[in-house]
């Protein structure tokens, strides 16, 4: 008998294999990092044969660290970076060009190309989303426009395109010899090309895009059987049963399943998502509007997402652009030396802004210094910056959804910050809870690929295994979070209009 499910977790610093028993506890992992690619300044890229490889690896470690075999495997579940495009040719199996980064800003010409008709929000009410760099969809025009060769070879349907949980996929169920070419109705709304309501790929999207069909995966649910891993696989013949983007895994994996109940992930980025169930509800706020799960055949769940670039990201800028700190966790210690922010605030927009602001045009911002700040102000500034973002975003939330949050369930690396989880609380005015389990990103996605075959049996098992670890409460006083505030927007309209 099969007692696990492993789930693989494509980020986007690392590739991760984490094993998961009935519980939803942790048994083993392995991680791998791989490089982040800077060719200039704006662009960001991804080896994808360094993430496959990568990815073969540690699925190798996490098994050899339990003593287990495919045999103890009922089922792979996959989540992903979302939104990082890998276009690759299905004859050879050789990407032609690196993945493009989520982060990447290379694309606003095309942007602007699409907008010229219609502005940004020229497909919103179809796909939820702004024309933004953010998306695949120009990511995928870029390549098509830059690579020689590529156009014709799309058009001849030889290229493939992928999220990263397709190029996963496709190599892991046997690339070349028939690797399955799908993707789940997570990672297809982040492409700007599914149409909300169908759950399909829409030709007239497509064609405004110049596109071709025949590169886009087939579109599934999150949680179906798409295929076994292949013959010289560790992990052979085992089905591959799950799929979410790795935000909404992280929701799936909050137990956070119906309407009106949110989670905030604290990665590279930040991301908000709150579930507004089978309901398609647009934004007035900024809010992005996406797919939160579909299981099987059940209807789809949707959400509201409040995406933030840089977060954890920052506090890896601080250690390998400036030296401030030589491991991320010294960010605290820094941090911790100091009362307060010294008067310092950071605006990390260094790949623009996203929610609620969505300005392409804004570059990163540390203002309010005086001879006083010293570094642990810097840190201390850096650390708050997340914290701000994250309220930027719930204040949109409350005002889409009317009424206000009463408490922020949380997960992801920096949420071992106590500080920084300490100040997010002052600064929103409500509790911050964490689980036990606060790697939920690979645990939703072993919890998809489990449902898919009957390894767990329904919600109410998985809501069950949810447990709280550590709770924090407010204690700031109301005008001192006003006066934060005000300062930390203040800030926010100093990195605006930067680039022209
Ligand atoms: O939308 C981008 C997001 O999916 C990336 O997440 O955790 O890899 O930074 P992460």
């Amino acid at each position: 008998m099969a007692d696990y499910v492993l789930a693989i977790d494509q980020g986007t610093t690392s590739s991760r294999a984490i094993i998961f028993d009935k519980s939803g506890s942790i048994v083993s992992t392995g991680q791998l990092e791989h490089e982040q690619i800077f060719p200039k300044a704006g662009w960001v890229e991804h080896d994808p044969k360094e993430i496959w490889n990568n990815t073969r690896e540690v699925i190798g470690q996490a098994l050899a660290k339990a003593d287990l075999t495919r045999h103890d495997i009922a089922a792979v579940g996959i989540t992903n970076q979302r939104e990082t495009a890998v276009v690759w040719d299905k004859t050879t199996g050789e990407p032609v060009y690196n993945a493009i980064v989520w982060q990447d800003t290379r694309t606003q010409d095309i942007v602007d190309r699409l907008a010229a008709d219609g502005g940004v929000e020229r497909f919103k009410a179809k796909v939820g989303l702004p024309l933004a760099t953010y998306f695949s969809g120009t990511k995928i025009v870029w390549i098509l426009e830059n690579v020689e060769g590529a156009r014709e070879k799309a058009e001849a349907g030889d290229l493939l395109f992928g999220t990263t949980d397709s190029w996963v996929l496709w190599n892991l169920t046997g690339g070349v010899e028939g690797g399955v070419h799908a993707t789940d109705v997570t990672n297809a709304s982040r492409t700007m090309f599914m149409d909300l309501e169908t759950l399909a790929w829409d030709d007239e999207i497509l064609a405004a895009f110049g596109v071709p069909r025949s590169m886009l995966p087939e579109i599934k649910s999150s949680s179906e059987v798409y295929g076994t891993a292949e013959a010289s696989s560790l992990l052979r013949e085992t089905p591959i049963a799950g799929i979410l983007g790795d935000q909404q895994a992280a929701t799936f994996g909050q137990a956070a399943f119906e309407a009106g109940e949110a989670k905030n992930t604290y990665g590279t980025g930040n991301f908000l998502i709150f579930n507004t169930g089978t309901d398609i509800v647009h934004s007035k706020n900024g809010l992005l509007t996406t797919v939160g799960y579909k299981l099987g055949d059940a209807p789809v769940h949707y959400a509201l997402e409040g995406s933030i670039a840089v977060t954890g990201s920052l506090i890896q800028w601080l250690r390998d652009n400036l030296g401030l700190i030589s491991s991320a966790a010294e960010v605290e210690e820094l941090a911790k030396g100091v009362e307060d922010n010294g008067g310092a605030y950071f605006v990390p927009a260094f790949s623009g802004l996203f929610a609620p602001y969505w300005r392409p045009d804004a570059r990163g911002a540390l203002v309010g210094l005086t001879r006083y700040v010293n570094k642990g102000h810097i840190a201390r500034a850096a650390l708050e910056a997340i914290a701000f973002q994250t309220r930027d975003v719930i204040e949109a939330v409350n005002a889409d959804a009317g009424v206000d949050l009463t408490e922020l369930r949380v997960d992801g690396g920096a949420t071992a910050n106590d500080t920084l989880l300490q100040f997010q609380a002052d600064i929103l005015g409500v509790p911050v809870v964490r689980p036990v389990v606060a790697e939920t990103t690979a645990l939703g996605a072993a919890y998809a690929a489990g449902l898919a075959v009957g390894f767990w049996s329904g919600l109410d098992e998985l809501s069950a295994n949810w447990q709280e670890d550590t709770r924090w409460t407010p204690s700031m006083d109301e005008d001192e979070r006003a006066r934060l505030d005000r300062n930390w927007k203040k800030a926010v309209t100093k990195t605006l209009d930067w680039v022209d």
